[in-house]
């Protein structure tokens, strides 16, 4: 039986988590919840890897340069700067602890990625670099006095007024609840992939935090932006696999149905613009075309390469009789990566006491509008650094807005009168792809405000795992609908057919709250 109460608890054994967990212990003692075995995580799936100027000729100003074109006018210039600045000596203390970066020639080998200027992405066996952190850090947790709780679902954090207390637990074996109580408690409980049809993340991926920190009166930002993948695997039979983005970097080219490379007629940087244009010019090739078909093609490579650089594709996608070195690969977009977020500030900080988050979760402005590849895995560690330094009393007193943000303040809407779909995890992924895929409309996501806010006033009183899941699905679906709805423009990866232009007066957050949280 474990003990009850801790300085800090960690919700979720992704990078963030364990990470997180590796600082932490050196100032207390630690508890790791997470709902699933320790390495059922969107970590471990992670192919192209972390971006940091480490090379020559980059630097942290060019890296800064990049992120902010691709959050296109949303990044926080100051989370961005911690980002880029910080990052290299975060990567470091990965190498230190030794996750195995590939080499050439005795350095580190640097990859490219979409809308990186510079090669700047080191990787870990060759596509498996989630892989070998998720390794890693694992086994050093096992090593250390650190406590991890597996299959035991996070369901609702505890407060006393305005300061977090604990967290309230359930058993996804046995069914037992429990509670334990924390000075500090972390949401690290990764990305939503699990909200749409088709999606390159896990099954654990649902959400679950921003759900814990909206219901417990936490800020929630910029729900609106949500990152499709251009290169999903799209084959009959086969799940929505990612294709990394690295193999564009390596040399991969789009093509359409005829054959012909397709991405300079969209962007100056063609198969390496960034992705929401990707994603976008994609779809729109698809809708042009007979068969619905666009293609990743990478045989152009010599064979060896391809094998020795993309070893986990080269395999996945034989085992679906596509050997990629000779075929070009069928790929559509899928969700990947929610840019929004539980809001902190550069110290982890969210507006409850005691209350952090870090990584997929979290939503510090570093991203803007659209992230820039391989930026994940890094924010994740720069930001772990920060709020384990926060919590024993490291940081500046928080800052004041500034300005940038709209609040709003979330209330029920009057009943849908058409027929709607029933709440099942099926209905709602379907629901969402339709209604606030790659392309929005206010109809559609009036329609999705008004159903998911149905959904989450009738969602059957959670008992288990799935019916927890399925009711923070619904309370995200609706979370995202009414930003979108809200965000009458267009901007990086949230794109409105009846607002196609990007509007200087929207250069700003959309801040939601649960109604009788607000000030
Ligand atoms: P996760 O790794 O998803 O961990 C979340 C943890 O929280 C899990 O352990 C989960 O079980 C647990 N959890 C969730 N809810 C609860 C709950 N209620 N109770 C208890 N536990 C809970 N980013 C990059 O920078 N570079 C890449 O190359 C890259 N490639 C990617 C490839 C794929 C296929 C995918 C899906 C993502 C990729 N990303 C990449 C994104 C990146 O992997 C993720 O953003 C990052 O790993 C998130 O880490 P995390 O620790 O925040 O979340
Ligand atoms: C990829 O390898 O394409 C994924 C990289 C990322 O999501 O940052």
């Amino acid at each position: 039986m474990a003990n009850t109460h801790y300085d800090y608890i960690i919700i979720g054994s992704g990078i963030a988590g364990l990470n997180t967990a590796l600082l932490a212990r050196e100032h207390g003692s630690v508890l790791i919840l997470t709902k699933g075995k320790i390495d059922d995580c969107n970590t471990r799936y992670a192919q192209g890897g972390i971006a940091a100027a480490i090379g020559p000729g980059d630097s942290p100003e060019l890296h800064f340069k990049d992120t902010l074109i691709a959050g296109a006018g949303l990044c926080d210039p100051e989370a961005v700067q911690v980002l880029t600045r910080e990052g290299p000596q975060r990567v470091a203390n990965l190498i230190h602890w030794g996750v195995p970066f590939d080499t050439i020639h005795g350095q580190i080998a640097l990859g490219r990625e979409g809308a990186h200027s510079m090669s700047r992405i080191l990787h870990a066996g060759g596509d498996a670099t989630g892989q070998h952190i998720e390794l890693t850090l694992s086994a050093l947790v096992g090593k250390s006095n650190i406590t991890v709780l597996e299959y035991t679902l996070a369901t609702q954090l505890l407060l006393e007024g305005k300061k977090v207390q604990g967290v309230a637990t359930l058993s996804t074996q046995g069914g037992q609840t429990q509670t334990f109580t924390a000075r500090t408690v972390v949401l690290a409980t990764g990305g939503a992939g699990q909200l749409f049809r088709y999606t390159t993340n896990p099954e654990v991926a649902t959400g679950d935090g921003v759900a814990l920190g909206f219901n417990a009166g936490a800020q929630v930002m910029d729900m609106e932006f949500y990152q499709f993948h251009p290169t999903a695997l799209w084959l009959e039979g086969a799940p929505t696999f990612l294709l990394s983005e690295a193999m564009r970097g390596e040399g991969a080219v789009l093509l359409d149905e005829s054959g012909r490379a397709f991405m300079a007629d969209y962007h100056p940087q063609a198969d390496l613009a960034p992705r929401d244009v990707v994603s976008r010019a994609i779809a729109a090739e698809v809708g042009k075309s007979a068969t619905g078909r666009v293609y990743l093609d990478i045989s152009k490579l010599p064979p060896d390469t391809v094998k020795g650089r993309f070893p986990t594709i080269y395999k996945f996608c034989l085992d679906y009789g596509l050997d990629i070195t000779r075929q070009p690969i069928p790929v559509a977009p899928a969700a990947h990566y929610m840019m929004g977020g539980v809001k902190i500030d550069t110290w982890g900080r969210t507006n409850i006491q005691g209350l952090y988050a870090c990584g997929e979760v979290a939503c510090s402005g570093v991203h803007g509008a659209n992230r820039l590849a391989s930026n994940s895995l890094l924010d994740t560690l720069v930001f772990a650094q920060r709020l384990v330094a926060s919590s024993i009393g490291q940081a500046p007193p928080p800052a004041t807005p500034d300005g940038r943000d709209v609040n709003v303040t979330l209330t029920n809407r009057p009943p849908v009168c058409a027929s709607m779909p029933s709440l099942s995890r099926e209905n709602l992924q379907d629901f969402m792809w339709r209604n606030l895929g790659l392309s929005r409309h206010g109809s559609r996501l009036l329609l999705a405000a008004r159903v998911t806010n149905i959904w989450q006033r009738t969602a059957p009183t959670p008992t288990d795992r799935a019916s927890y899941e399925l009711r923070n699905m619904a309370l995200l679906g609706r979370l995202m609908a009414e930003a979108a709805l809200l965000r009458q423009e267009s901007r990086g990866s949230h794109f409105r057919e009846d607002f196609p232009e990007t509007s200087a007066q929207w250069e700003k957050h959309i801040v939601l709250v649960k109604q009788e949280d607000i000030q």
